[in-house]
């Protein structure tokens, strides 16, 4: 997809918030030009599906007026396990035109849907130990989805110049601000409202990848049930402000224990993929998304899972100018992990 322009922004529309990033491209290196999050009201998008696009168009809207945003051209990401289907798999070795001319054919017996309801791309990573045999990421994302963000976000006056996938937006974010730590996997972990995208990647490429219907949705939830909240004070009560009179402690009580799902469901999605690739082993945990924010919530991940867990930094190797709040955009970063991935796309991509 070619719209023109040279600049993009990342708008990553998740279920909670929609966070964008612009960067700009510096002496070799990058600096932050945009950094804006909007609250969604609940249930405008439910299971990845927009509910109320309405709503959501008038948000983006919001967005666009709040961060005095002219560019046009954005690169999206779409996320979960029901639309997005991402596969290792291996063919026999060809060329990258020739596999442009049958992957439809080949990802037919890969993708639990009609191959004509989705839009399949894929990246070759190399050839495999077996002779003749190559390694292939294989990417196949529902149209309807696809279409529902695309006109969500041309309703709102924007051009969608790249579609991504939130999995590979999180590997460009891990690229660009840590070093390669040679043959260790590392984890990188979002953890959303109602979405926990796990990629795993090893040597800068991604290896594994697992999208679940989970996330601190649940959290806030559990918070309303217990204390009889609203949503807007259990939304408070998580982010450790009081709200009617719930103490922090007995708020973290019951959080803690909310918690505890959404690590167990990160547990099995790292120990998926090492029962996927038979011994491997996981070094470590980059932890993105609302979770990573989350009182203690870090530390009940590494508890659990036995790894260490490391809060993401996607703003690392990128230069904050002054009118930036600094300490506003430190503490946020971990929600821009997905964002950041998104504005490092150019809008010639495919
Ligand atoms: N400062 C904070 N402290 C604690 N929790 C926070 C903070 N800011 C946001 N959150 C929580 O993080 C969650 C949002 O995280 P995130 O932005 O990663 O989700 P999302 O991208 O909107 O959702 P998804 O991708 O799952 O659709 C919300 O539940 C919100 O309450
Ligand atoms: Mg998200």
């Amino acid at each position: 997809m070619f719209f023109g322009g040279r600049t993009l922004f990342g708008l990553d529309i998740g279920s909670s918030c929609i966070k964008a990033v612009q960067l700009k491209e510096k002496r070799g290196g990058y600096e932050l030009d945009l950094f804006e999050i909007v609250q969604l009201p609940p249930e405008l998008i439910v299971d990845g599906s927009i509910i109320d696009s309405i709503r959501l168009v008038e948000a983006l809207k919001q967005l666009v007026k709040k961060a005095h945003i002219r560019t046009k051209n954005v690169a999206i990401g779409l996320a979960g396990h029901a639309s997005v289907i991402i596969k290792r798999i291996s063919l026999p070795e060809m060329a990258e035109e020739e596999l442009q001319e049958s992957i439809k054919f080949e990802a037919e017996q890969y993708v639990p849907f009609d191959i004509e309801d989705v839009n399949v791309d894929f990246q070759i990573l190399g050839p495999k130990e077996e002779p003749g045999q190559m390694d292939v990421m294989l990417v196949a994302v529902k149209k309807d989805i696809i279409n529902e963000y695309v006109s969500v976000v041309k309703e709102a006056g924007l051009t969608p110049a790249v579609v991504d996938v939130d999995a590979f937006a999180l590997s460009n974010m891990h690229e660009i601000n840590y070093e390669i730590e040679s043959g260790k996997n590392i984890a990188l972990v979002n953890v959303g409202a109602h979405t926990i995208n796990l990629n795993v990647v090893k040597n800068g490429v991604s290896v594994f990848t697992r999208d679940s219907a989970l996330g601190t949705s649940g959290v806030a939830e559990s918070l309303q049930k217990e204390f009889h909240l609203p949503y807007e004070s259990a939304e408070k009560l998580q982010r450790g402000e009081g709200a009617e009179g719930v103490g922090a402690a007995e708020a973290f009580e019951v959080m803690s224990r909310a918690y505890e799902d959404i690590v167990a469901e990160v547990a099995r999605s790292i120990e998926y993929f090492h029962g996927a690739t038979l011994h491997e082993e996981t070094s470590k945990v980059i932890l993105s998304g609302g979770g990573a924010l989350l009182k203690d919530f870090p530390k009940a991940l590494a508890k659990k899972t036995g790894l260490v867990v490391g809060l993401a930094e996607p703003f690392r190797n990128i230069s904050i100018p002054r009118r930036f709040d600094r300490t506003y955009t430190e503490e946020s970063a971990p929600l821009a992990a997905v964002a950041v991935g998104l504005a490092l796309r150019r809008p010639d991509d495919r």
